[in-house]
């Protein structure tokens, strides 16, 4: 089996769409299985960057196939408008991207929802991307949402559409079903050569022995059944989304390749165990350029959490590391690693706690190591790195037990170390 699955290991924005951008270079397909338009892909294309939220990052390569699995929800609109701006930049996506006739579909009201619903909950948000996404899979779930394969039959379409509103008599009114259909119509008729049987499509393509890379969005810490709940988006992140959100069983899929920045990030609400010191914080922010691909806010910034990284690499059975950002850490004097927590009893805990508000009020309890001050912007190789670098590294790959495979140095493709080939 010739298939790589990208799974970020903490809370998102680990840098996944560069790695995925890389892979990608030898993958014929590449398959989002979850999320919709909360998530942000910065890749760097024509060394501009370039944001993507829904089609998935393999895009850039001129030969890679792109593929929205079932258990994405999409945003027609905001596809369209990726589409638009993909075309405008010269990449050409005839034939290249095919979009599942079983994803479930964002709405405007789902948008509204998401707004609203958060303004409910006051202090208690979560913190969302108001994307509509929480809303769209709770539509799911309730067997009461509308899927891609619906669009195409617009009489059925306005029924489903009345039943979803009728149980949301609080929100009914806001809502005209007619100017949906005729906001929606237009780019149904445009997308419609894209909407395939992808769970066919996948499965048939890796009997084949083609390469096909799956790309995690959001990250194994923001998974609703596995991540610290209720601080998390709606759907699996984790390696169990890609079979139910693919089609694709997990005995297909052969290597994991969990990424994780070389420090630690966090945007919206929820626990953050190793956040930095306030002054440090708003510093290393603005350096690092910590703002979010989305919604423009600013991610909270710490350091790498080993307790939450273990975890995240038990439980989707990875098999190798690709560490980013690792530059941004140039020039801090000594880099911290939370190798275990302290609880609020005192006892000292190596594993993720359950309990959301436990984890809220663990003290990390870390390992240090000495940083470097020369800036390793742009290094191609492992053996350039200031020793200090690859101790840092060395240490994080005897407490996490799975090697380091790939290096970011840099937002560009080409600022990578890549110390073994995955493909
Ligand atoms: P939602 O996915 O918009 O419902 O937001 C739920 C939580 O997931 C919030 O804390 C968001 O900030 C977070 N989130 C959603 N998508 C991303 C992402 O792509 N990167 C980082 N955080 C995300």
């Amino acid at each position: 089996m010739n298939t790589i699955a990208v799974i970020g290991l903490s809370w998102g924005d680990e840098g996944k769409g560069k790695i995925v951008d890389l892979l990608s270079e030898k993958a014929d397909i590449v398959a989002r299985y979850q999320g919709g338009t909360n998530a942000g892909h910065t890749v760097y294309y024509k060394g501009e960057p370039l944001p993507l939220h829904l089609i998935p990052s393999g895009i850039f390569n001129k030969k890679t196939i792109c593929v929205i699995g079932n258990g994405c929800v999409v945003n027609l609109k905001s596809l369209y408008e990726e589409i638009i701006l993909l075309e405008k930049e010269g990449v050409d996506i005839q034939g290249r991207l095919f979009i599942s006739d079983r994803a479930h579909i964002t709405f405007p009201f789902h948008i509204y929802e998401d707004k609203k619903i958060e303004e409910i909950k006051g202090s208690k948000k979560v913190g969302t991307t108001f994307k509509g996404v929480g809303p769209t899979y709770t539509d799911k779930y309730a067997r009461t949402g509308i899927r891609v394969a619906d669009l195409l039959h617009l009489d059925d379409l306005k029924t489903l559409i009345e039943f979803n509103l009728s149980t949301k008599k609080w929100m009914r009114e806001k809502f005209n079903i007619k100017s949906i259909l005729e906001e929606c119509q237009p780019i149904v008729n445009k997308l419609k050569e894209y909407f395939i049987d992808t769970v066919l499509f996948l499965n048939s393509e890796i009997d084949k022995e083609r390469k096909v890379l799956f790309e995690g969005a959001q990250g194994t810490l923001l998974d609703v059944d596995l991540g610290t709940y209720p601080y998390v988006t709606s759907s699996n992140p984790t390696i169990g989304g890609i079979s139910t959100g693919t089609g694709v069983p997990s005995s297909k899929i052969k290597d994991v390749v969990g990424v994780a920045k070389a420090y630690a990030t966090r945007i919206g609400e929820g626990p953050f165990p190793t956040v930095f010191e306030r002054d440090f914080e708003d510093r290393f922010r603005k350096h690092a350029k910590e703002f979010g691909a989305t919604t423009g806010r600013p991610r909270r910034c710490g350091w790498f959490d080993a307790v939450g990284i273990k975890y995240a690499c038990m439980v989707n059975g990875v098999t190798s590391i690709a560490i980013t950002k690792l530059d941004c850490l140039s020039g801090v004097d000594k880099i911290k690693v939370c190798v275990e927590y302290r609880t609020k009893d005192g006892k000292r805990v190596s594993s993720f706690p359950a309990y959301t508000k436990e984890l809220s009020e663990t003290i990390p309890i870390y390992e240090e190591f000495k940083g470097w001050k020369q800036d390793i912007r742009g290094i191609v190789k492992a053996r350039l790195l200031p020793s200090e670098a690859l101790d840092y590294l060395k240490g994080l790959e005897d407490i996490l037990n799975v090697d380091i495979t790939i290096i970011s140095t840099g937002p560009n493709r080409k600022e990578t170390i890549v110390k073994k080939e995955i493909w």
